[in-house]
């Protein structure tokens, strides 16, 4: 054992350390007081190597993948569908018609007792939403509406609302592969016909607006009371580039709803919160844990992220649904 004294960082410091020891730690100690973080005691200067014999990945099949846009071209083809009819009559047989030539993504109530046979059936979910009980005199924005559901029930209860989605199911962040596959295959349906046919139904007034979420511009829409968004973050590959774009529209509260998974532990042994890439194939690309989820939010600029509820929701003719979650976010 022997004595080593060593000028470090402007201290003076005296170990005892065996013989054998001591020109490593005369090394290790004789350096600036190393950063925080792992560095401090290894002998390369922080770096740590370990080679990693084979990762396993899948190899999706593009065909595969084309699913989410197939669904809807093939009910097109099969039920010789062009487009919405542009009148619809005022006669329940002929709206009862135009309704079920045509896929639905959600349940919507329509005049003469009439219901959209939606793949999605939120009426139960409405009440614990936390959608203020009256928007009168408030200007709403739904952000990829789908075929309308939560936009025409913000105009129920008074808003003035604007709904926002992409136009054709090519306009949708699909994997590389998948994308070129349906290029290829002319695969471009339009996603907002059914909403269309809603709105004439219903005789709304909600402003329906072509646009990608990531190009939401106070220039062009200017802010919102309310800022709605369902279902759609899972559905990009930017989801942080798009909160973003949302907060930019937010003038007073945004209502965000979207999937995670209760399986993922939000504060994993070493640190990080993970984030669970699960797919791609049909256009979802993320199911983060509930804390992830969270913290994306707040990461884009939301001063402030409350959790409504967390919901799960079945489709049409599935057993279970993925779990979800309602946030509150103020920019
Ligand atoms: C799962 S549906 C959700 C519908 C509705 N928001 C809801 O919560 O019930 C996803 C919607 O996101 C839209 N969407 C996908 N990518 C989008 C994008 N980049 N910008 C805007 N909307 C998008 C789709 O067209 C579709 O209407």
């Amino acid at each position: 054992m022997g004595e080593r004294t060593v000028q470090a960082g402007g201290f003076r410091l005296t170990v005892g350390v065996p013989d054998r020891w001591a020109k490593a730690v005369r090394g290790a100690i004789g350096r600036e007081a190393p950063p925080r973080g792992n560095q401090g005691d290894q002998p390369d200067g922080g770096l740590v190597v370990r080679p990693v014999l084979a990762v396993p990945f899948e190899r999706r099949d593009p065909d595969a993948g084309l699913g989410f846009v197939r669904d809807r071209i093939r009910w097109r083809v099969d039920h010789r569908l062009e487009a919405a009819p542009d009148e619809v009559e005022d006669t329940a047989e002929a709206l009862a018609r135009c309704v079920a030539a045509r896929p639905w993504y959600h349940t919507i109530e329509l005049p003469h007792g009439i219901v959209t046979h939606g793949a999605y059936d939120n009426r139960a979910l409405v009440p614990h939403y936390g959608i203020p009980a009256d928007l009168r005199g408030q200007r709403v924005l739904d952000v990829a509406s789908a075929d309308g559901f939560w936009a025409f029930e913000f105009e129920r209860r008074g808003a003035t609302v604007t709904a926002v989605d992409i136009e054709t199911t090519a306009d949708v962040d699909l994997p590389g592969p998948v994308r070129e596959r349906a290029a290829a295959l002319g695969m471009a349906d339009p996603i907002t016909d059914g909403f269309a046919l809603a709105k004439r139904a219903l005789k709304s007034n909600v402003e329906h607006v072509t646009c990608t979420i990531y190009d939401l511009d106070p220039e062009r829409l200017g802010r919102f009371d309310l800022v709605h968004a369902g279902d759609v973050l899972l559905h990009l590959r930017d989801p942080l580039g798009a909160l973003e774009q949302l907060r930019r529209v937010t003038g007073g509260t945004a209502l965000l709803s979207d999937v995670f998974d209760p399986a993922l532990p939000d504060a994993p042994p070493g640190g990080g919160k993970p984030a669970l890439y699960y797919g791609g194939g049909n256009a979802a690309w993320w199911r983060p844990s509930l804390g992830t989820l969270v913290q994306m939010v707040a990461d884009t600029g939301f001063s402030d992220v409350e959790v409504v509820t967390t919901y799960q929701l079945a489709a049409r003719g599935e057993p279970v649904g993925h779990w979800r979650a309602v946030m509150r976010a103020t920019p």
